[in-house]
């Protein structure tokens, strides 16, 4: 089955074509226009402008991932488009463009939601993983553990009380005047900072629940940073060395805790902030060393931020189940929660 697949949910256009059977995932083009040089100078991303880049961009990205998987609209058997959460002006670029082209190439159309997306990003490479599998999904706008018992089939363990993982190191960033986006900044600085210079506190790390808090983390980090009255480049990199340890050390104890008490047979990492190195490197070690049976998955750097390749691959796994839309009434859905 050959997927088109179209994600425009927030600051990205994205375009994929990827070829699935049973056993893989054949990735024949995957195309993402970033909109980030033009949102760096506002601090973040403004969603009206957001919009209109995405509907200059999505006609040059869906010609050129066409281009680049060599195929003709004869040959997809799918499109697959990313219906929200995410910015509803972004969104409806995304999902009018998909129905338009569902209409005209007479093809089936799926709207699959954001965060599933995310969680399949993992499938790419893995394509039979086992169940049950718990996610950290950590993104801008999500922090949650998702215990997954088959497709389709997702229980909330707990999520973020407050902003989402993803979100404190963005305004984390700027609290420490660096630049937009804020993880990738934040990991660049602290690599030259004391991760144990300031000890931060680790919000709800042991409580008996699987929730998360970061709002008191970050106004922690807005405090401390107003004693000093300009911050020199070691104390910038302490503070973010220290803010991203307390980070990490959360999202690590709430997940093996869950992974222990849920029995899993797989432990997937995805979203954004998934792309962070000691997040990555601390999860992995934490599990081989308490859990070594425990299969563990992360997917590589350019499937973790937003792209279309994981919309394609929940696309699929969605069309199995007949869980198809129609270009006559599919609408993008800005607060749609995988999980209650
Ligand atoms: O999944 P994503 O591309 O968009 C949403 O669905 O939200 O995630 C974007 C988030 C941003 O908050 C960004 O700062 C964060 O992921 N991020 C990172 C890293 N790369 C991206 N956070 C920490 N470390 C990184 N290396
Ligand atoms: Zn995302």
């Amino acid at each position: 089955m050959r997927i088109l697949a179209i994600e425009t949910s927030c600051d990205e256009t994205a375009v994929s074509v990827v070829d699935a059977t049973v056993r893989a995932f054949h990735v024949r083009s995957h195309i993402i226009s970033s909109q980030i040089p033009t949102h760096v100078q506002y601090g973040g991303v403004v969603p009206e402008v957001a919009a209109r880049v995405h509907v200059k961009s999505i006609i040059p990205t869906l010609s050129y991932a066409l281009k680049k998987a060599k195929t003709t609209p004869k040959s997809i058997d799918l499109i697959s488009v990313t219906k929200g959460p995410g910015l509803m002006t972004s969104l409806a670029v995304g999902v009018q463009t998909a129905a338009a082209l569902s209409y005209v190439w007479k093809k089936p159309l799926v709207g699959v939601n954001h965060i599933e997306g995310h969680v399949y990003s993992n499938w790419v490479h893995n394509p039979s993983i086992k169940f049950p599998a718990l996610h950290l999904i950590v993104s801008g706008g999500h922090t949650e553990l998702v215990l997954m018992t088959g497709h389709g089939k997702y229980r909330l363990l707990g999520k973020t009380r407050d902003d989402a993982a993803g979100e404190a190191f963005d305004k984390v960033a700027k609290i420490l005047h660096l630049s937009y986006p804020g993880g990738p900044a934040i990991q660049r600085v602290a690599l030259k900072g004391d991760p144990h210079a300031i000890d931060f506190p680790r919000p709800m790390m042991n409580r008996a629940n699987y929730e998360f808090s970061f709002a008191g983390l970050k106004t922690s980090v807005l405090y401390l940073t107003q004693k000093h009255r300009k911050l020199n480049n070691k104390q910038r990199a302490d503070f973010a060395a220290s803010f991203q340890q307390a980070v990490v050390d959360v999202l690590v104890a709430k997940t093996l805790r869950a992974a222990k008490q849920y029995r899993v047979k797989s432990v997937l990492l995805a979203g954004g902030v998934a792309a962070n190195k000691l997040l990555r490197e601390s999860l992995k070690k934490t599990l081989h060393t308490a859990l070594p049976k425990v299969f563990f998955a992360i997917p590589p750097f350019d499937l973790c931020t937003d792209n279309a390749t994981m919309i394609a691959v929940a696309g699929y796994f969605n069309a199995k189940r007949k869980k198809l839309s129609s270009w006559k009434t599919i609408d993008a859905d800005p607060n749609w929660e995988l999980v209650k």
